[in-house]
């Protein structure tokens, strides 16, 4: 059986679209995951250009594994991801030994630019937009287990002033109302009792209902209704599309998970407004205290940019009131990093790297502790936890997750994986929680 070794970097969107291009391989070209690459005929490197570490990884793994090519001539290498989106063919000209450049929304013509390439004997590149055709070229999804994604838009509109993902990813595009629904149907009667809907700004989906126009709170109700499915999460939300109705939802769907991710990247007005980020501070405190009204228990996670140009220790004071206010639970957090093209990239920056770096350490040592004491505030309580399978340091154990996204190992049956069950939380560790069965 043919192989192929399969190498993913950046978000989630990234690890569902590897998923996609594991299927649409195996299903054109019979190619098996393998996690060696000696033992691949094809590498696939799926990149991330957010920041700028990720973007020299690519070259650096690009380079370790060019020499493979001698050993086997039949070795093709891929790259695909927002790298070969901004790249393009400026991927081929710096490393000659890659066969196919393909984009996120091309991923789908990854067998057809194989096939091309061996014909032509030509490298090619096909990092177009051709919109939601992607989808509907797509094998059918295949339950693993019973927690699945399910991506519902693409790409971004907002053309944050910092960030690329407008460019490698293009504009917002919705799939239809009813290929979502589909979707999750068929993914439920495969066992899937757990979905998470998929999206840059997830809550920008917009579709037609029953011949009405539809927004993401009215999805929900609709995805609610799926039979099987007994729990929905989302992300990434964006706080401008967070619409009074998507509040309610989360006071009127049980099946909604109590965990939102809402990136608010700072906490100074000014910084935002730089940012175009299209809110101010007041506005997703506002989100944030009616979130918590409709759902007492919610736990909220964001992501942060500390040091982007301009930024003051007044500025960054501002975050670190903010993050301690809103009570964030883990999140995440980076130091900015200038990306060709994007208009931040142009702003002076006065503000020096290390001290940029000592800000990202006080604001992650502060959501850090928050964390741990939402933790420790969980022990004694009973969680409702999808068990996924046999814990990863213990193999005798089993090992789910809760509603606010913590790992719970405990002592089970194996007939408990993937289904939802009851636990006591026991212990708060670093990284994890321990728990014991309420009806053991
Ligand atoms: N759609 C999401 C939102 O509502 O903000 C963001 C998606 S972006 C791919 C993921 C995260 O990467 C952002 O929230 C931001 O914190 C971070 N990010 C994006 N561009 C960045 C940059 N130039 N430097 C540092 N971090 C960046
Ligand atoms: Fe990037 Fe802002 Fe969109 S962070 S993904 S441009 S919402």
């Amino acid at each position: 059986m043919a192989k192929v070794f399969l190498r993913t970097f950046g978000c989630q969107m990234n690890e569902y679209d590897s998923e996609k291009i594991s299927d649409v391989l195996r299903a054109a070209e019979g190619l098996e995951p393998t996690g060696r690459p000696e033992d691949a005929e094809l590498i696939v490197f799926n990149t991330c250009s957010v920041r700028e570490k990720a973007q020299e990884k690519v070259f650096a793994d690009l380079g370790r594994v060019k020499h493979l090519k001698r050993a086997n001539p039949r070795l093709m290498i891929a790259v695909g991801g927002c790298v070969a989106s901004q790249e393009g063919a400026a991927i081929v000209e710096r490393a000659p030994y890659v066969d196919v450049v393909f984009g996120p929304q091309t991923l789908h013509r990854l067998p057809e630019l194989l096939e091309r390439r061996r014909a032509s004997g030509r490298p090619q590149v096909d990092i177009s937009f051709p919109e939601i055709e992607k989808f509907d070229r797509l094998p059918q999804p295949r339950a693993q287990g019973a927690q699945a994604f399910v991506s519902i838009m693409e790409g971004c509109s907002k053309y944050c002033s910092f960030c690329v993902v407008p460019y490698t990813r293009g504009e917002e595009v919705s799939r239809p109302f009813e290929d979502v629904i589909q979707e999750i149907s068929a993914l439920a009667a495969q066992g899937v009792r757990e979905v998470t809907l998929l999206g840059q700004n997830v809550n920008a989906w917009r579709g037609t209902i029953a011949g009405e126009r539809a927004d993401f709170a009215e999805l929900l109700y609709y995805v609610c209704e799926i039979q099987g499915i007994e729990r929905i999460r989302y992300t990434t939300s964006h706080p401008r599309e967070f619409t009074p109705r998507l509040i309610d939802a989360h006071a009127e769907l049980a099946k909604l998970a109590p965990h939102v991710h809402l990136p608010v990247q700072s906490g100074s007005d000014r910084v935002l407004a730089a940012m175009k980020r299209g809110y101010t501070s007041l506005e997703y405190r506002s989100i944030a205290r009616r979130l918590k009204q409709a759902r007492p228990e919610l736990s909220l996670t964001s992501d942060f940019i500390v040091g982007f140009p301009g930024e003051t220790e007044a500025d960054f004071q501002a975050t670190l009131k903010l993050a301690r206010e809103m009570g964030f639970d883990t999140s995440f957090s980076f130091v900015y990093s200038a990306r060709p093209g994007t208009p931040a990239a142009e702003r002076p920056d006065a503000v020096s790297q290390q001290e940029k770096l000592e800000r990202l350490h006080r604001l992650q040592a502060l959501i850090e502790a928050q964390a741990r004491g939402i933790s420790e505030r969980m022990i004694g309580t009973t969680q409702r936890v999808l068990v996924e399978g046999a814990s990863k340091r213990r193999s005798a154990e089993l090992s789910g997750r809760t509603a606010n996204n913590r790992i719970v190992n405990f002592a089970g049956p194996q007939r408990l994986i993937d289904t939802f069950t009851d636990l006591r939380i026991t212990a708060a560790l670093a990284h994890s929680l321990r728990g014991e069965l309420l009806h053991a």
